[in-house]
């Protein structure tokens, strides 16, 4: 309803717990100067999505939609000595950028950007028998939200988790009228999560600095 006070909520939250340290700040900036969209998650998610790999333990973490590393940082921090984070990414730029940015944040030796479609590079981890993950990380196109939660059970094991990122799209996931891929396929991810019996998952919504959305969360049977 009233997003600047979400986003003054947002800077107190941020500026309280030092959530944006010199090298996010930084990524930021020169995401921004790269001519990338800020469509990263905000701050206080990144904390949230780093607390979530710390609190299962994750070892091993698959994020799909790397952008400029924003959120592959958040997680890759949370892994312990010797732990490995795989992030997929569509755009060739997006993948170069976001590997500057693990480099910038230390995390080159256990953070790899594989580019190309993900669902082709998820079929690859799945054919070459990866080692499950511990936690998945969701938040590419949203069209293609449900093939990437049937690759997700494919690469998880009993207790991981999945987190799903723009799943409530201001409202538009409730609204018949919006037809767009990304309301389309958030709406069919979700009915498709709350139905799969592998897994069990809530939609919490979230308000902050990017508006009214909603991250889904799920742990495998
Ligand atoms: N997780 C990032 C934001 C990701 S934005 C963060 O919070 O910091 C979504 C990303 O998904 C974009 O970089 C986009 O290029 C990528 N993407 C879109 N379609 C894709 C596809 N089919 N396969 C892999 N990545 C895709
Ligand atoms: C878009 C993608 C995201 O992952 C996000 O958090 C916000 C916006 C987008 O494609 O516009
Ligand atoms: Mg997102």
């Amino acid at each position: 309803m009233d997003d600047t006070l979400y986003t003054r909520v947002d800077r107190y939250i941020e500026e309280l717990f030092g959530l944006n340290d010199p090298v996010l700040q930084q990524v930021l900036e020169s995401t921004v100067s790269a001519g990338i969209p800020e469509i990263q998650v905000s701050s206080s998610q990144g904390r949230f999505l780093y607390l979530l790999a710390k609190l299962t333990g994750a070892r091993r973490i698959l994020e799909i939609g790397s952008l400029a590393g924003y959120s592959t940082i958040c997680l890759g921090r949370a892994l312990p000595a010797g732990g490995r984070l795989i992030s997929l990414e569509l755009i060739e730029k997006h993948a170069e950028v976001t590997r500057h940015h693990l480099a910038l944040a230390g995390l080159a030796d256990r953070a790899e950007v594989v580019v190309g479609p993900a669902g082709e590079s998820l079929a690859a981890l799945v054919a070459d028998g990866a080692e499950p993950f511990d936690m998945v990380f969701i938040d590419a196109d949203k069209i293609s939200y449900p093939v990437y939660l049937e690759w997700a059970l494919q690469l998880t094991r009993s207790g991981s988790l999945i987190v799903a990122d723009n799943v409530v799209r201001r409202g538009g996931v409730i609204d018949e009228s919006a037809q767009d891929d990304g309301n389309r396929g958030a709406r069919a991810f979700n009915a498709a999560l709350a139905a799969e019996p592998r897994v069990e998952a809530v939609v919490l919504q979230v308000v902050g600095a990017k508006g009214h959305d909603g991250l889904a969360i799920a742990r495998v049977r």
